[in-house]
């Protein structure tokens, strides 16, 4: 196996063009695939907007900036993989697409290279037994804002090879993340503590609890959480929340892990969170 020097990152929406993005900034020669040259554009923009905003704060040089933007390759062409020595998947949550992908991947790069999803909710034995590789395939779970949130979950398949777990690990590592090794389970292991804490939320305040700042404040001032609930569940995405839910739901049938009747009745009505502009909260008129 090579070190990896290249990596691919697949799909640069909010989660990949972030692995992109720090991959590049640690030095990673770093080739970012998109479905089309829209949604690579927008992605591409996303970085270099991330970028900016760091100049702006202090946090990045306007070197670093160039140095990064320069590491980054964007293209819609599989044939541009072949030379990775790692490709990252960040597509949609759909087994059949990832699978797509993988074949569209093992058929460019070398043997040695190693597969890995950032998937939140798939069964990554499930996704390693679907390629050629399943001893070369782990799950690698960033969260989100990728630039700015420290953890990884190095996820092992049950074929995965020690090897390429301890490659994922020193990866993640050089990415300046702070790893941790998580089961292969449905939520690994911060959803799998993090999505009934949200879903509790929703049915506590579907109860009369308290009102939805008084909530948020009471877990941000009282607990030190960074963002209060709602404004986290709106963050992630209500239609995320409710996915990764269903999943956990069906593997454990803990009622735990049940969706509350609110959160499909908010998806049915399209207000899914920061990025469709509504959620719990409204955010028309805020950028981001
Ligand atoms: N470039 C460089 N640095 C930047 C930056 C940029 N563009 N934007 C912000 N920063 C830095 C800031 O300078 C600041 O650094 P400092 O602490 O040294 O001063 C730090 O990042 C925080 O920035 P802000 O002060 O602007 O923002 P907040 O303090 O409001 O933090 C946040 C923003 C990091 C998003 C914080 O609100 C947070 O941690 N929220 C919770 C996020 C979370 O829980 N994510 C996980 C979701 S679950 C998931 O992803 C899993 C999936 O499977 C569902």
């Amino acid at each position: 196996m090579h070190e990896v020097k290249t990596l691919g990152v697949l799909g640069c929406g909010l989660m990949g063009s972030g692995i992109a993005q720090v991959a590049a900034q640690a030095g990673y020669r770093t080739i970012v695939l998109e479905v089309d040259q829209a949604l690579l554009d927008d992605g591409l923009g996303r970085i270099e907007q991330f970028l900016s905003k760091g100049v702006a704060r202090g946090k990045v040089t306007e070197d670093a900036k160039a140095a990064t933007i320069a590491n980054i390759t964007g293209t819609t062409r599989y044939e541009d993989l072949k030379a990775c020595d790692l490709v990252v998947e960040a597509i949609v949550e759909n087994l059949d697409a990832k699978k797509d992908a993988y074949r569209h991947v093992e058929a460019v790069v070398r043997a040695d290279a190693i597969l890995a999803s950032n998937t939140s909710s798939l069964c990554i034995t499930e996704l390693a037994a679907s390629t050629t590789r399943p001893d070369r395939f782990a799950g690698l779970h960033f969260f989100n804002p990728v630039p700015l949130m420290k953890l990884v979950e190095v996820i092992r398949a049950l074929t995965t090879s020690d090897e390429t777990h301890r490659r994922l690990m020193a990866f993640a590592q050089a990415l300046g993340k702070d790893p941790i090794v998580a089961p292969d389970r449905p939520g690994f292991i911060v959803n799998r503590l993090l999505v009934p804490y949200l879903l509790d939320a929703v049915r506590a305040y579907e109860h009369g609890l308290g009102s939805l700042e008084d909530i948020d404040k009471g877990m941000k001032l009282g607990c030190g959480h960074p963002m209060g609930p709602f404004t986290l569940l709106d963050f992630v995405g209500i239609d995320t929340t409710y996915y990764i839910a269903n999943i956990m739901h069906d593997e454990f049938r803990e009622p735990a892990y049940a969706p509350p009747p609110l959160l499909k009745r908010m998806l049915l009505a399209g207000r899914v969170g920061r990025k469709k502009g509504r959620g719990f909260y409204d955010y028309e008129g805020v950028k981001g």
